[in-house]
C-alpha cells in the first residue's frame, strides 16, 4: 500500500509538460505487433499498470516483447502464439480482456482470461455476444462475467449493429475480423475511438471506413497477414484533461502539454470547453505518424456552463469525471446527458464522482443517467474516495489543487494504472 498524498491549492501554472503514452494505442500496438510477423518497435509505450497487463498476457502466449522505457521490442507472427499454461491475468484492465477475447477466439488453442475483482464485475456479454455470432465459442460465468473460458477455432465474418458504442468491444471484432474467413462489418450510430482501426493499417492491414454525420461502418476483409511497423505513441489525452483543471482556474496559468494525440474520436471535450468559454487551442499539429499529434495549450479562463447531450458523452467518456470538477467552477448549470456508460467503468463513475463532489462542497445531481451541477462553488478540501479507480483519484487529486485546506489521497498509486509518474510530473 503507499502512502496517502495531500494536496494543497496550487499557484499559477505555467509549464510546459508531457503526459504518459496513450493507454488505449499502447495495448492495440503491442497487439498488433504480436500479430506482425516480425520485429516492431514502439516507442513512448504506456507503462502503466492496464498496458503491462496485456504485456503479460503477450508473453504468456510465447511473444517476445522487450519493454523499455525509450523503445520496446515485439517479435511477432501469428504462428508465435502457444497455449498458456495457466489462466491470462488482465488484471483490473478491460482493454486487455476485451481486445484479447477477440483474438483468443480465433486462435487454435483453448485460454482462459481472468481479471480482478473490479473487473470480475464489468459486462463482458457484450464482447461474447457479437464474437459468438461470428462462431466463437465462449463461456463466461452467467454468460456475462470474467473468467471467459475461450475455445479457440475458425470463426466467419459477422455484419454487427453495435447497441452500445464501446471502441473495446469494436477492437474486439476487428481483431477476430483479421483472422475469419470472409468479411466483417461493424456499424456504430455514434464513432468511438477508431484506434483499431489506424494501427491496423499501420501493420500492413486493411479496414474500410465510411463515416456518416455522427456513426460509421467499417468492413475488414478476412485472412489478413501483418507486417512490423515503427510506432510512436503519443501523449494520452485522457490523462492531459486533467490537468486542465488546475490550469483553467488558477489566475495567470499558461500550461502546455506537449505531443499529445489529437485524434478528433478523442478531443471532443476541447469542443466542450470551448462553448464553455474556455482558452484552450490545440498547436504545432503533426499528421506525419500513425495518430495526429499536437501541443494543448491551456489559459486560466472565466467559464459558463453548458449542455452536453449523450452522443457527445460518449465521444468523451473518460473525461467526465474531469468535467464534471470543471463544471462545478462555471456559472449556471451543466448537464450531462447519457452517462449510463459510466456505471459500467472500473467503478461506477456515476456515483464515484457525485459521491466526491459533494465531499467538496460542490452542487451535483444525478437524474437517471444525467449528472446535473451547479456552479460555481468553492470547493473544500477532503478526502477522496476512488473505489479503486485510477480517474476518480486523479479527478479529484486535480480537485485538491483549486479547493481550500487539504485534500488526502489515501491510494494515489491507484493513478498508476493509466498514468504512471502522475504525481511527480504534478509536482
Ligand atoms: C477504451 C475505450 C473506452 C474507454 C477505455 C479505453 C479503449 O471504453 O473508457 O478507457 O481503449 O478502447 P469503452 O469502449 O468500453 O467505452
Amino acid at each position: 500500500m503507499s502512502e496517502a498524498l495531500r494536496v494543497r491549492r496550487c499557484g499559477r501554472l505555467a509549464a510546459v509538460v508531457r503526459v504518459p503514452g496513450d493507454k488505449s494505442i499502447s495495448h492495440r500496438t503491442l497487439i498488433l505487433a504480436a500479430l506482425a510477423n516480425g520485429e516492431s518497435s514502439i516507442s513512448r509505450l504506456n507503462l502503466g499498470r492496464d498496458v503491462e497487463a496485456t504485456v503479460d498476457c503477450l508473453r504468456a502466449l510465447g511473444v517476445e516483447i522487450d519493454v523499455a522505457p525509450d523503445v520496446t521490442r515485439v517479435t511477432g507472427g501469428a504462428h508465435k502464439f502457444t497455449a498458456p499454461n495457466s489462466p491470462l491475468f488482465c488484471a483490473n484492465s478491460g482493454t486487455t480482456m476485451r481486445l484479447l477475447s477477440g483474438l483468443l477466439s480465433t486462435m487454435p488453442f483453448a485460454s482462459t482470461l481472468a481479471g480482478d475483482e473490479s473487473l470480475s464485475r464489468r459486462d463482458m456479454k457484450r464482447v461474447v455476444e457479437p464474437l459468438t455470432k461470428m462462431g466463437a465459442q465462449i463461456a463466461a460465468t452467467n454468460g456475462r462475467h470474467a473468467p471467459l473460458r475461450i475455445t479457440g477455432r475458425p470463426l466467419h465474418g459477422a455484419r454487427y449493429e453495435m447497441p452500445v458504442p464501446s471502441a473495446q468491444v469494436k477492437g474486439a471484432l476487428i481483431l477476430a475480423a483479421l483472422r475469419t474467413r470472409g468479411e466483417t462489418t461493424i456499424i456504430e450510430s455514434v464513432k468511438t475511438r477508431d484506434h483499431t482501426e489506424r494501427i491496423v493499417e499501420t501493420f500492413g492491414g486493411i479496414v474500410f471506413s465510411e463515416d456518416y454525420r455522427q456513426g460509421s461502418s467499417i468492413s475488414i476483409p478476412g485472412n489478413q497477414t501483418l507486417v512490423p511497423a515503427e510506432v510512436s505513441v503519443p501523449g494520452d489525452f485522457s490523462t492531459a484533461a486533467f490537468l486542465f483543471i488546475p490550469a483553467l482556474f488558477t489566475p495567470g496559468s499558461d500550461l502546455t502539454v506537449k505531443s499529445v494525440g489529437v485524434n478528433q474520436t478523442r478531443t471532443h471535450l476541447l469542443d466542450v470547453l470551448r462553448r464553455m468559454g474556455a482558452r484552450v487551442r490545440v498547436e504545432n499539429v503533426d499528421e506525419s505518424g500513425v495518430e495526429p499529434v499536437g501541443d494543448l495549450v491551456v489559459e486560466s479562463s472565466r467559464l459558463k456552463a453548458t449542455s452536453v447531450s449523450a452522443a457527445e458523452t460518449a465521444l468523451m467518456i473518460d473525461e467526465i469525471p474531469a468535467l464534471a470538477v470543471i463544471a462545478s467552477q462555471a456559472e449556471g448549470e451543466t448537464i450531462i446527458e447519457g452517462c449510463g456508460e459510466l456505471r459500467h467503468k472500473e467503478t461506477d463513475r456515476i456515483a464515484a464522482v457525485a459521491e466526491n463532489l459533494r465531499a467538496f462542497g460542490g452542487n451535483v445531481e444525478v437524474d437517471g443517467e444525467d449528472i446535473r451541477i451547479v456552479g460555481p462553488t468553492k470547493l473544500m478540501g477532503a478526502t477522496v474516495n476512488s473505489f479503486g479507480d485510477h480517474r476518480v483519484a486523479i479527478a479529484f487529486g486535480m480537485a485538491g489543487l483549486i479547493a481550500d485546506g487539504e485534500t488526502v489521497i489515501p491510494d494515489p498509486d491507484v493513478a498508476d494504472i493509466s498514468a504512471p509518474g502522475f504525481w511527480n510530473l504534478l509536482a
